[in-house]
């Protein structure tokens, strides 16, 4: 798809498909939009009062125009007028684009009102119209896509846009490889595969990579990512990917990702209705590192940021660890494992280790990690835990910019009794209730001074079914927020 800004107005573009946004509220044929409802014949107006248009947020019409200077007419509502933010213009976006390709238009123009500036406001239409537009056919034997292809879109009126466009189109890139890895089913995407595709991001835009063997990772005393790794029979990969500006960074950043190719449980193995099928999703935190690395990559910003993902699987073996075995950590805390599903903080555990070692300026962990958190946030929202104020106000503003949800939750030292052991340091897990928040405490065990905060994202790494500009399938959640948060920091 080629999205091109330009300063042609509404009134003076022909072409195929116009798409416009219009607030709520009684919509009046005045000014540019009488103007431009002369141009239609008449066939704006129509369209208007025919499907009692109002403006309302997710509402959309559509027409074909007999003849004339344009071929058809798309309509989206954009809600009340105070309430537009970036997010609006993404999910207009969207909009179209699936309107657009129904319609089987080819050539599209869009008008939609500037939100802050025409760079910013640029940048979330190409977002919305990239993401909603993206379709893993990659495991289907027929490629073709639904609808038409959408070649060409011009952004109207915004002037020249190049780099904002660019720079979307670099985040999209992405969020859409956080997506695939995520949506490739644990016989495609495993430890080995997610090595080798650092290795292409290393390569291609010239990051360095460290992939350290299960060798290494015990000559690190990795004992706690190593006793989930035990019973598969691929080798884990601890993967290291650095980028590094050309001058003297101005802060040093780690991201740590959850990359579990596949949970069956181990031995405490997950039962019927568990839900196993869908845990070649639980490396979402992984591949949305990935993508933040590529995206970082490209925009290359004056920050060190390592990218971290202790990748393995967890599976069942006469080499499983047994429920009740003790494992060290990297930092030399024992943990007594009362349940092998509980991983993700065992491999996140010497993850931390590792970055908090490398003198980073801050940690940002996010991981699949817990039911619970689904149970207490839904689908949409993840959960968010620091006992850094600044770094959760940096987040936070990151994520409200990008159009993704977090909600703080509290690092609760009392429920950290639930997780004391008789034999070792301390347990895997604690008692069902706050169980995400147990994940948390379990996690901060693991860092000493470092900023650090730490997101919960098995909700929103995975939709089952199309939801603002994602469709169904992995969202890649939540690279823009990571990119946001690192360009934050240049
Ligand atoms: N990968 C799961 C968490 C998960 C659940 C991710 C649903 C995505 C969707 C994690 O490893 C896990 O199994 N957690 C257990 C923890 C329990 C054993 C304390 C859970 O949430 O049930
Ligand atoms: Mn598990
Ligand atoms: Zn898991």
């Amino acid at each position: 798809m080629d999205i091109r800004s330009t300063d042609t107005s509404l009134l003076t573009w022909t072409g195929d498909t116009l798409a416009l946004g219009l607030p709520e509220g009684a919509i009046e044929i005045a000014g540019e939009l009488a103007e431009l409802n002369d141009k239609l014949g008449g066939n704006l107006g129509d369209l208007i009062s025919e499907t009692e248009f109002e403006g309302k947020l997710g509402s959309s019409a559509a027409t074909r125009l007999g003849g004339g200077p344009i071929r058809k007419l798309i309509l989206v509502g954009l809600g009340k007028t105070a309430d537009f933010n970036l997010q609006t213009l993404r999910l207009a976006a969207a909009a179209i684009a699936r309107l657009a390709k129904q319609q089987k238009s080819q050539a599209l123009a869009i008008s939609l009102p500037v939100v802050g500036d025409q760079s910013a406001t640029a940048g979330a239409i190409t977002e919305g119209l990239l993401l909603a537009t993206h379709q893993d056919t990659r495991f289907k034997s027929t490629k073709e896509e639904k609808g038409a292809k959408l070649e060409t879109v011009e952004l109207l009126g915004l002037g020249e846009q190049k780099s904002a466009i660019a720079k979307a189109e670099q985040i999209c890139s992405g969020v859409i490889l956080a997506r695939e890895l995520v949506n490739a089913p644990a016989n495609t995407v495993t430890p080995l595969t997610m090595a080798e595709t650092a290795e292409q991001i290393a390569s291609e835009y010239g990051l360095s990579l460290k992939i350290l063997e299960q060798e290494e990772c015990e000559s690190l005393g990795m004992g706690a990512f190593l006793g989930v790794a035990k019973a598969s029979d691929i080798p884990p990969k601890f993967l290291h990917l650095i980028y590094k500006p050309q001058g003297t960074p101005k802060r040093k950043l780690a991201i740590v990702g959850k990359s579990l190719t596949f949970d069956s449980g181990g031995l405490n193995i997950k039962g019927a209705g568990s839900g196993i099928e869908t845990m070649k999703m639980d490396m979402g935190g992984g591949a949305a590192t990935l993508g933040a690395a590529k995206a970082i990559a490209q925009l290359r910003p004056e920050v060190e940021v390592h990218f971290i993902c202790p990748a393995t699987e967890n599976m069942i073996s006469g080499r499983a660890m047994h429920p009740g075995d003790i494992l060290t950590a990297s930092n030399g805390k024992t943990i007594e494992v009362n349940n092998t599903d509980a991983e993700g903080r065992l491999t996140l555990a010497d993850g931390l280790v590792f970055a908090e070692k490398l003198e980073v300026d801050a940690i940002v962990d996010l991981a699949t990690l817990t039911g619970a958190c689904v149970v207490a946030l839904g689908d949409d929202i993840a959960g968010l835990w620091s006992s850094d104020e600044s770094l959760t106000d940096q987040l936070q503003q990151s994520a409200k910019l990008a159009g993704e949800k977090f909600w703080p939750m509290p690092l609760e030292e009392k429920y950290f009794e639930g997780m004391k052991s008789q034999i070792a340091d301390m347990k895997n897990t604690g008692p069902r209730p706050g169980g995400s928040i147990t994940a948390a405490l379990f996690l901060k065990q693991f860092i000493n001074n470092t900023p650090w905060l730490h997101l919960d994202i098995a909700g929103p790494v995975w939709s089952d079914k199309e939801n603002g500009v994602n469709n169904a399938g992995a969202t890649g959640f939540p690279v823009r927020t990571l990119v946001n948060w690192v360009m934050a920091n240049n």
